[in-house]
């Protein structure tokens, strides 16, 4: 396990991600974060949450340099690159925003990731056009577009100056990554055979177990409603955090208004792959 690395001793470097990162939004006003109204417990409970954070955003970035680095060989054009390439570097200002409310909040320490397990993409020796629709489906069409209704959620109950101006961001930022991802889906998927079209809408269930545990946590029993408990008020929702069931909400509203629909519209058999997800679930433990 390493921790994520943000910081370097080269001076280019440091130039130029803080020209990318910073360019493009309104930076926090960082003298104004205070987190001492807080019970130690919801504090601690709110840096682990944006330390997971770091983790996710900072897998999000490795994980579209891997499809960046196959996209040429898939046939994409030079725009489709060079405009996934914008993509990256916001997912490096995501990583580092987190990781700046979690030091706030206590410190990084548990911010690991496995090299091998979340540092590269399973391929399975799959042909470039295949691999870049499956984690195009997985990463963008389920994982960056669940991320836009999920963000809003928090955006709607974040009061604090410091950490709405970074929800605020990433919300911005990833409704460009959302529409991005379908934009990317219509160009590959098309140019799929029909055996490959089959594989990937049975592969959506593996996605479809993953997000829906992390962001669901299975709250939603088939053809019901979560049931939504009480808001959270302990000031953690001013700062990030509401309440799982709200969260989980969030998810399934998304999902049923624009994943499903939209997954349908490309042709792939996504009720049946949501249908599985317990399936393939079981089948990974
Ligand atoms: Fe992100
Ligand atoms: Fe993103």
């Amino acid at each position: 396990m390493r921790r994520v690395k943000i910081g370097t001793d080269e001076k280019l470097f440091r130039s130029m991600h803080r020209r990318y990162c910073d360019d493009l939004h309104e930076l926090p006003a960082w003298d104004r974060f205070d987190a001492s109204a807080l019970e130690d417990s919801v504090r601690e409970e709110l840096r682990r949450a944006w330390s997971a954070r770091v983790v996710a955003e900072y897998r999000s970035m490795v994980v579209f340099s891997e499809l960046i680095a196959r996209m040429p060989e898939a046939g994409l054009s030079l725009e489709v690159s060079c405009a996934a390439s914008r993509l990256l570097q916001d997912e490096a200002r995501h990583t580092e925003l987190c990781q700046q409310i979690a030091e706030r909040l206590g410190g990084t320490d548990d911010a690991l990731v496995d090299v091998k397990r979340d540092l590269h993409l399973a391929d399975e020796n799959l042909r470039a056009e295949l691999f870049v629709a499956r984690w195009t489906v997985s990463m963008f069409c389920v994982g960056e577009c669940a991320s836009v209704g999920l963000l809003q959620a928090l955006v709607d109950e974040g009061k604090d100056p410091c950490v709405s101006r970074v929800l605020e961001t990433l919300l911005r930022d990833e409704i460009l990554h959302d529409r991005f991802g379908w934009a990317l889906a219509r160009s590959v998927i098309p140019t799929l055979t029909d055996d490959e079209r089959e594989w990937l809408s049975a592969d959506l269930a593996f996605s479809f177990a993953h997000y829906d545990r992390v962001n669901g946590r299975g709250m939603r029993a088939e053809g019901g409603e979560v049931t939504v408990g009480p808001a959270r008020s302990d000031g953690a929702e001013r700062m990030g955090l509401i309440a799982p069931s709200a969260y989980a909400q969030a998810w399934y509203t998304r999902l049923d208004t624009v994943i499903m629909p939209s997954l349908r519209g490309l042709g792939l058999a996504a009720n049946e792959a949501w249908m599985l997800r317990h399936e393939a679930a079981a089948s990974q433990r």
